[in-house]
């Protein structure tokens, strides 16, 4: 039956542990300490239930946006997640080209084990194709990097700034010594010796990079910055202050600091703190506004049809908020959505898809999210992103 037998983002993983490495599982899988914070960022999304509606028309349903301006077929992008060759031997030209087929965007790692060039030789001409940067200590080698990016016609710039330091990954360090370093990072590379995969990954990063860099980084490149690893909303205002089109809200898959929250509790957190930083039409409460009940036939006020927008700090691009870590499914990403993000990653669910079918599964896991997230719109009684709305849910506390 091929990959008929995989039906959800779940089943990729189990499909992959026995036929990878122990360590690329050890890698892939693991998350810090007691992996407390990797399994809460998934369970997190419980406490948002849905408030549906019914008799809607929702045949034409459509669940096509654009981040950063650029269309993506789903609201999901493909987290920057290092060293897919680990998991299959094409590694990350797998996302690319998944990507591409489906009308998704890939944020290609700068721990890529494919080089940028490998990637851009396989990337199609109208392609968007974003960057995590992981800034070297080596201000000089960041430097070139940025201008590669600028060269390649990158589209955004993922400044990650959860990850000074590695986070302790237990399962990869139990499996030290059987990693010979990595397979060719893009911009940071441990010195090889007996490291654990992800000790080995941070060994060039700068544990000094701060607000202040992200002016060094725009006087570089032209391109929007995203700041990844937002985990309270004084970052998120920081980010915003700092010039920042968006912020990506995530503990990297619970691999950093664990114990921390679910990123889902800091969208609700930047929610309630600084809705100036939600699109207007997110701003307001979930669950039944009472002004609903005044026209019933009505998803949405009237006023409320289009979508407003925030425009960054020059006021040159829309700031947009995404979120990551735990998504599985079609309703976690259409809860997302209800509660404000533009759009939501996923990290390991693409690792392990191109690990078990190279190109192929990472187009399965697309189908798989394009049909539970269409889904959902319909169940929902809605037939576009832009008709989600936070009275569509409730959070219980
Ligand atoms: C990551 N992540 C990550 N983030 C980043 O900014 N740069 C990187 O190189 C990596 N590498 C990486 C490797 C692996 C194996 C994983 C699982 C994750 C974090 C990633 O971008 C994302 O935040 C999380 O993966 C999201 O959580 P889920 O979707 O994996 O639950």
């Amino acid at each position: 039956r091929g990959l008929g037998v995989i039906v959800n983002m779940r089943d990729f993983e189990k499909y992959a542990e026995p036929m990878i490495s122990k360590v690329a599982w050890a890698y892939y899988a693991s998350a810090a300490d007691d992996e407390i914070t990797k399994n809460t960022n998934a369970s997190a999304y419980q406490k948002v239930v849905f408030r549906p509606r019914i008799l809607r028309k929702v045949a034409q349903a459509d669940c096509s946006t654009e981040i950063l301006g650029k269309a993506s077929s789903i609201p999901v992008f493909i987290s920057p997640a290092a060293m897919a060759k680990l998991g299959h031997p094409d590694g990350e030209v797998n996302l690319t080209k998944g990507a591409h087929s489906t009308g998704i965007i890939q944020v290609i790692s700068s721990n890529a084990s494919c080089s940028l060039d490998e990637l851009c030789a396989v990337r199609s001409s109208s392609q968007p194709l974003f960057f995590q940067l992981y800034v070297n200590r080596n201000r000089d080698i960041a430097s070139d990097l940025i201008r590669k990016l600028n060269k390649l016609n990158l589209d955004a710039i993922f400044l990650t700034g959860d990850a000074p330091v590695g986070g302790k990954r237990e399962r990869d360090l139990r499996l030290k010594g059987e990693f010979e370093g990595p397979a060719g990072g893009v911009a940071v590379k441990g010195e090889g010796e007996s490291k654990g995969v992800s000790e080995a990954m941070f060994a060039g990063v700068d544990p000094d990079l701060n607000w202040e860099d992200i002016k060094w980084i725009k006087s570089l490149s032209d391109m929007p910055i995203v700041v990844k690893g937002i985990q309270c909303v004084e970052d998120a205002l920081l980010a915003y202050e700092h010039g920042a089109s968006g912020i990506l809200i995530s503990n990297h898959g619970g691999r950093q600091l664990d114990t921390t929250r679910p990123s889902l509790d800091v969208l609700l957190e930047i929610r309630k703190h600084a809705p100036q930083l939600l699109r207007p039409q997110y701003r307001g409460p979930t669950g039944l506004i009472e002004s609903a009940l005044k026209d019933p036939q009505r998803l949405i006020p009237k006023e409320e049809v289009k979508i407003g927008k925030v425009m960054d700090k020059e006021g040159n691009r829309p700031f947009e908020i995404y979120v990551d870590g735990g998504i599985h499914r079609g309703t976690d990403v259409v809860k997302a959505l209800c509660l404000g993000a533009n759009a939501v990653g996923v990290g390991r669910g693409f690792l392990f898809a191109q690990s078990v079918a190279g190109v192929q599964g990472v187009e399965h896991a697309v189908g798989i999210l394009e049909k539970e997230i269409l889904l959902t719109l319909r169940l929902l009684g809605v037939n576009k992103l832009e008709e989600l709305r936070p009275s569509m849910v409730e959070v219980k506390e």
